[in-house]
């Protein structure tokens, strides 16, 4: 299913999306909810920083998509009152582009670059001297007059966000003073989410229904902030614009995603490890043809929340479906031959 269409996915859609975000993001720490150890760690790391009056060493981001990598490089520049320049691995295409970014950056400035692990690999070697010296190794000209040309960079720090740490090289990650990984939302954090959002766009939402929309979220802002739009709207049509514990639960019934979060997508894989595999194991490869989904997009976005709750498991023989699946489905288990590795 094309990803426009899919109501819980934690990636960033559209602009819709994007204007949303911006509005709904915290601004510094203490408005940010959740992450409570990476929150302790940064505010002793930037308050170390700041008294020495330097600029924060490099910081590695990485966990699942929509948990607010690029919310808390904002939290950070906020906090250290710098300037913050937004990019991402595949945006960087040549060196030069690299280049410039770094030359127009002002002592401090952070820049954020998401999705890092998808740099290439001649963008990455100019990022290793501009990370460890602050110096731009430009080479001038080609074959045996070729020259390396130095140049000094503003002391700036890189912050950089990763779904797939592993795929990351280790010079790169290696280069990093700090690497934080940010974990699925506890589900009282995500309520509080919800809330916070709710009063920012000026909608009216009963206890019980954040209950829901926390429950539905799969532990993650971008989708609770997502539903809550959706369910404004559907309360606003079909209601008085409040929104109550039935208008939560019909909106979302009407948007498929059930009482776990779960959609049609997360549904069509489970099905097919346990109808089309016997319940695995089975290999991601595999999965990815029979549910005509994209690996990468199983391995990034349904596999960590569907191991998370216990409904998958990884093996070195492929990706097996568990008892709880099978329960929540409402499929009979009937052999164990899945299970055996
Ligand atoms: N919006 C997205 N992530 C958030 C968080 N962690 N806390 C508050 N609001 C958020």
């Amino acid at each position: 299913m094309p990803d426009e269409e899919r109501i819980i996915t934690p990636e960033n859609q559209s602009n819709e999306d994007n204007v949303l975000d911006l509005t709904l993001r915290p601004r510094t720490l203490k408005e940010y909810i959740g992450q409570t150890k990476v929150k302790q760690n940064l505010e002793i790391f930037m308050q170390a920083a700041k008294q020495r009056g330097e600029p924060i060493e490099h910081v590695l981001l990485y966990g699942p998509p929509g948990l607010g990598k690029t919310t808390l490089a904002g939290v950070i520049a906020n906090e250290m009152g710098v300037h913050i320049k937004v990019t991402s691995g595949p945006a960087i295409e040549r060196s030069g582009d690299l280049a410039a970014i770094l030359t127009n950056l002002e002592p401090g400035d952070i820049l954020f670059i998401d999705e890092i692990h998808r740099l290439n690999k001649v963008v990455e070697e100019v990022l290793y001297p501009a990370m460890e010296d602050y110096s731009l190794d430009l080479v001038v000209g080609k074959g045996p007059s070729a020259r390396v040309l130095k140049l000094d960079l503003p002391k700036f720090t890189l912050i950089g966000a990763t779904t797939r740490i592993s795929l990351l090289s280790s010079p790169l990650r290696d280069r990093f003073g700090v690497i934080y990984p940010l974990n699925f939302y506890e589900e009282d954090e995500i309520k509080k989410i919800v809330e916070r959002s709710a009063k920012i766009l000026f909608t009216d939402i009963e206890p019980p229904a954040a209950e829901i929309l926390s429950q539905r979220s799969r532990r993650t802002p971008r989708v609770a902030n997502r539903l809550l739009k959706r369910v404004r709207d559907f309360a606003q049509v079909r209601g008085d614009g409040r929104v109550s514990e039935p208008i939560a639960k019909q909106a979302l019934d009407m948007l498929e995603v059930d009482a776990l979060g779960l959609d049609q997508v997360d549904r069509k894989i489970l099905l097919a490890i346990i109808e089309k595999f016997n319940g695995g194991p089975v290999g991601v490869q595999t999965l990815a043809a029979a549910t005509a989904e994209e690996m990468a997009t199983i391995e990034d976005v349904y596999e960590p929340f569907l191991m998370q709750i216990g409904f998958l498991d990884r093996t070195p023989r492929g990706r097996v479906a568990t008892e709880r699946a099978y329960k929540h489905l409402g499929m009979p288990k009937l052999s164990d031959e899945g299970f055996t590795f």
